[in-house]
């Protein structure tokens, strides 16, 4: 809708939290004010703000001052579907509604032109949803797990990446002087990035991921002759999605009303006593858990998050919908949002980084 001859477009962030949100924000509206004149407005707590009808008007003040601020200035949530909200009576969860219809009115009330949806697969799912029902969309994809379909990488998981090697860097130092197996569990839901990726780059002697089922007898004994073999510490790094060869995940918890309910943690413990009896090695773990959320966002992801931004600004003033940004080689280019809910992105087992963590002699745990 023109307004004055002006588009008008929203901005939300959904899901979890990782840093370049606010780096995302500010380059779609800093790129919507200055190349094309439209108006912003902020959602507030992703689906959230428009099933309770919260919005703010996002103003270069606004967005100046947060490329490098981790969070979103936005708030985000990762319970709130417009196809499955908890409905409540007198104060407690009856049951689950389908509000969609409100919010394609609500879209429509505010006069939105083209909703930017900045967010994970959840997010995008519903997007792909809302897109069907007529909302005009631009997905961003952003998680520290980089498990979305349709971009080679999504923002916040180089930033979070960074946050785990220097945690196992840090940890390594312990492990050499207490003579220790320390076992790392960092987060990326069912696949390996993150584990992966930090795994290779501080070093770890263990990497331990969910598309390679492990066996701990392997990981024991790759330890073991280790420390016969004079190298008295280890580090193995855990996916919070690993799992034994015929065992299950780990659930730390089930959060019922979110987009997706399970909750993924524990398996560090399991394997560390493991190979503690097994071994006999004094074992320690420690769980990254949400730090690898925080923190201000690499120069990467500052640049691909800015990029990203500024391109979902261009599509929203060209008026192209039902897309996502994506990173294909170097390229920011669009996939239709109905080929990107719904899939995840794992590591596939001929995936180099594979090959090259064998390479220098990693125990993968197969
Ligand atoms: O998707 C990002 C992520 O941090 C996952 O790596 C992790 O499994 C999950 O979110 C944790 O979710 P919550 O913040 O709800 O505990």
């Amino acid at each position: 809708m023109l307004r004055n001859g002006r588009r008008r477009i929203g901005v939300l962030t959904g899901g979890g939290d990782c840093p370049g949100l606010n780096a995302v924000i500010r380059g779609v509206a800093k790129a919507s004010m200055s190349l094309y004149n439209m108006e912003v407005l902020g959602i507030e707590d992703g689906y959230e703000g428009l099933i309770e009808r919260r919005v703010m008007p996002l103003d270069w003040e606004k967005v100046s001052g947060i490329l490098t601020q981790g969070g979103t200035i936005l708030g985000t949530s990762n319970r709130a579907n417009p196809f499955r909200w908890p409905v409540k009576k007198d104060g407690e969860e009856v049951e689950f509604a389908d509000v969609s219809d409100q919010v394609v009115e609500y879209v429509e009330e505010l006069g939105l032109d083209t909703l930017v949806c900045i967010g994970g697969d959840g997010t995008m799912a519903i997007a792909r949803q809302l897109s069907q029902k007529g909302v005009h969309i631009v997905g961003v994809p952003k998680t520290i797990d980089n498990d979305i379909w349709g971009t080679d990488i999504t923002f916040g998981f180089d930033s979070a990446l960074q946050t785990a090697t220097e945690a196992i860097d840090k940890i390594h130092t312990t492990a050499m002087s207490h003579h220790r197996v320390m076992v790392v569990e960092v987060m990326g839901r069912y696949a390996g990035w993150l584990a992966l990726e930090s795994g290779i780059a501080g070093g770890g002697d263990v990497i331990l991921i969910p598309e390679i089922p492990y066996r701990i007898e392997k990981v024991c004994e790759y330890v073991a002759q280790r420390s016969q073999r004079g190298r008295r510490f280890s580090i193995v790094v855990v996916a919070e999605g690993a799992r034994p060869e015929g065992g299950d995940l780990v659930v730390q918890r089930v959060v019922k009303d979110s987009t997706d309910p399970i909750r993924l943690g524990g398996i560090g413990h399991v394997v560390a006593r493991q190979i503690e009896e097994a071994t006999g090695l004094e074992t320690r773990v420690t769980v990254l858990g949400h730090l690898q959320r925080g923190g201000t966002p690499s120069a990467f992801d500052r640049i691909l998050s800015t990029r990203f931004g500024v391109k979902a600004a261009e599509l929203c003033f060209d008026g192209v919908g039902g897309v996502m940004v994506a990173v294909k080689g170097n390229e920011i280019v669009t996939v239709p949002l109905s080929d990107v809910g719904g899939k995840t992105r794992r590591v596939d087992p001929n995936h180099p980084l594979l090959a090259v963590a064998r390479g220098v002699g990693t125990c993968l745990g197969d």
